[in-house]
C-alpha cells in the first residue's frame, strides 16, 4: 500500500512540473562547455509594466565589459511589457549594476537595467531612480538595509509545489526550519538559488525554510542605499530562473493560500550610523516616532497594489500586525516594527519594519523609510 501511495504522489509531483524541466540536461551540458571565442554574453534585466514582472533579452558584446559604463544602452518593444505610452512604444534599457551570470557562467553577465520611457523619462515601474535621488540625499547617514524575501514554490498549475493534489498537508508546526522529505518541499530550488547568488555576486546572507510547507525565504544584506533594491530584484531574477530550470514556480503574493497558513512578506531591517552606535537606541526610537506618523503612507507603497493585496497578510494573525494600526516593541513579532531583543540589551543596532509584502517594490520600500526617518522634519 506504501509503495502504491508513493508512486501517486510521485505522480502528482509530476504532473505539477513543466515539461521544458524534463528536457535532458545532461545534453545540454555538452553546449554549455563550447567556448565563445573571446565574446561575452550580456542579459539585460528590468522591471516590466506590472511593477512585479521581470523580463530580460541576451546580446553579445565583442569582449568582456570591466564595469557598468561599458555596457551600451538597449531598447525593447514596451508594448510588449506592459509599458508602452501611445504610439511611441520604443524604451530604453539603462545599464545600473552587473552580476556574474550563474547559468553561463564567466565571463558573461546579468546587468539589472533602468527603464527609460522615448523621451528619456523614468518609466512609471522605474521607481529605481526616484529611489537613488533620495539615496542620495541621505547618503551621510550610511544607511543600511536587509530584506528577508519569503516565497511560495508551486506547480505550473499553480497548486502549492508538494502539496496532495486533494485537500491539505499536516498544519503548521514541523515545516519552519525543518528537514525530512515530510517537512521541506523544494530544497533543491533553494540550495541552487542560494549557490547562483553567490556565483553572481548577490549579497545574500542566508536561507530557511518557512512555517507553511512549501514556503521558504532568502536574506540579502546588508546593503547599503540604493544597491538594497538592486540586489534583491537580481535575486528574484535568479529565483525565478532557477525554479525554471527544476520547472517550477516561485510565487511572492503575500497570501497565496487562504486560510490558517502563514502569508509571505519581505521584512526590512534599518539602521543608520547613529543607531549602530552606542546609545543609537534613541535614534531608532525616533525614527519609529516618526514612522507611526506615516503608516498609512507606508502600506501604499509597500505592495504594488496600494495596501490591497497586503490586506490579505496583514490580518494581525499568523505573526503580522493588523494592516490599520500601528505597532512596535521588543521582540514582538506582532508588531508593526519589531526591536530585536539583542538590540533592546546592546541600546545600539536596528530596527525590523515587518509591514512590507512578498511583492513588493524594494525601492518603493527604502525610498519610504529613508524620507520618513532622515528627511522629514522631527
Ligand atoms: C534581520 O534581522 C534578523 C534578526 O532580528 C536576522 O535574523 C535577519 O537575518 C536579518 N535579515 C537581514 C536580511 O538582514
Amino acid at each position: 500500500k506504501n509503495v502504491l501511495v508513493k508512486r501517486l504522489w510521485l505522480q502528482e509531483t509530476m504532473a505539477s512540473v513543466s515539461s521544458s524541466s524534463l528536457l535532458n540536461k545532461a545534453v545540454r551540458q555538452q553546449y554549455m562547455g563550447l567556448g565563445q571565442g573571446g565574446k561575452c554574453q550580456v542579459t539585460y534585466i528590468w522591471v516590466d509594466g506590472t511593477g512585479e514582472g521581470l523580463r530580460n533579452k541576451t546580446r553579445t558584446l565583442d569582449s568582456e565589459p570591466t564595469c557598468i559604463e561599458e555596457i551600451p544602452e538597449w531598447n525593447f518593444d514596451g508594448s510588449s511589457t506592459y509599458q508602452a505610452e501611445g504610439s511611441n512604444s520604443d524604451m530604453y534599457l539603462i545599464p545600473v549594476r552587473m552580476f556574474r551570470d550563474p547559468f553561463t557562467l564567466d565571463p558573461n553577465k546579468l546587468v539589472l537595467c533602468e527603464v527609460l520611457k522615448y523621451n528619456r523619462l523614468p518609466a512609471e515601474t522605474n521607481h529605481r531612480h526616484s529611489c537613488n535621488q533620495v539615496m542620495q540625499q541621505v547618503k551621510d547617514h550610511c544607511l543600511w538595509f536587509g530584506m528577508e524575501q519569503e516565497y511560495t514554490l508551486l506547480g505550473v498549475d499553480g497548486h502549492p509545489f508538494s502539496w496532495p493534489s486533494k485537500g491539505f498537508p499536516a498544519p503548521q508546526g514541523p515545516y519552519y526550519c525543518g528537514v525530512g522529505a515530510n517537512h521541506a518541499y523544494g530544497r533543491d530550488v533553494v540550495e541552487c538559488h542560494y549557490k547562483a547568488c553567490l556565483y553572481a555576486g548577490i549579497q545574500i546572507c542566508g536561507t530557511n525554510a518557512e512555517v507553511m510547507p512549501s514556503q521558504w525565504e532568502f536574506q540579502v544584506g546588508p546593503c547599503e542605499g540604493i544597491e538594497m533594491g538592486d540586489h534583491l530584484w537580481v535575486a528574484r531574477f535568479l529565483l525565478h530562473r532557477v525554479c525554471e530550470d527544476f520547472g517550477v514556480v516561485a510565487t511572492l503574493d503575500p497570501k497565496p493560500i487562504t486560510g490558517n497558513w502563514n502569508g509571505a512578506g519581505c521584512h526590512t531591517n534599518v539602521s543608520t550610523q547613529q543607531m549602530r552606535e552606542e546609545e543609537g537606541l534613541k535614534y531608532i526610537e525616533l525614527a519609529i516616532e516618526k514612522l507611526g506618523k506615516k503608516h498609512k503612507q507606508h502600506i501604499e507603497v509597500y505592495d504594488p497594489r496600494g495596501g490591497k493585496d497586503n490586506m490579505r497578510r496583514l490580518t494581525g494573525l499568523h505573526e503580522t500586525s493588523s494592516i490599520n494600526d500601528f505597532s512596535a516593541g521588543v521582540a514582538n513579532r506582532g508588531a508593526s516594527i519589531r526591536i530585536p531583543r539583542q538590540v533592546g540589551k546592546d541600546k545600539r543596532g536596528y530596527f525590523e519594519d515587518r509591514r512590507p509584502a512578498a511583492n513588493c517594490d524594494p525601492y518603493t520600500v527604502t525610498m519610504a523609510i529613508a524620507q520618513t526617518c532622515l528627511l522629514d522634519p522631527t
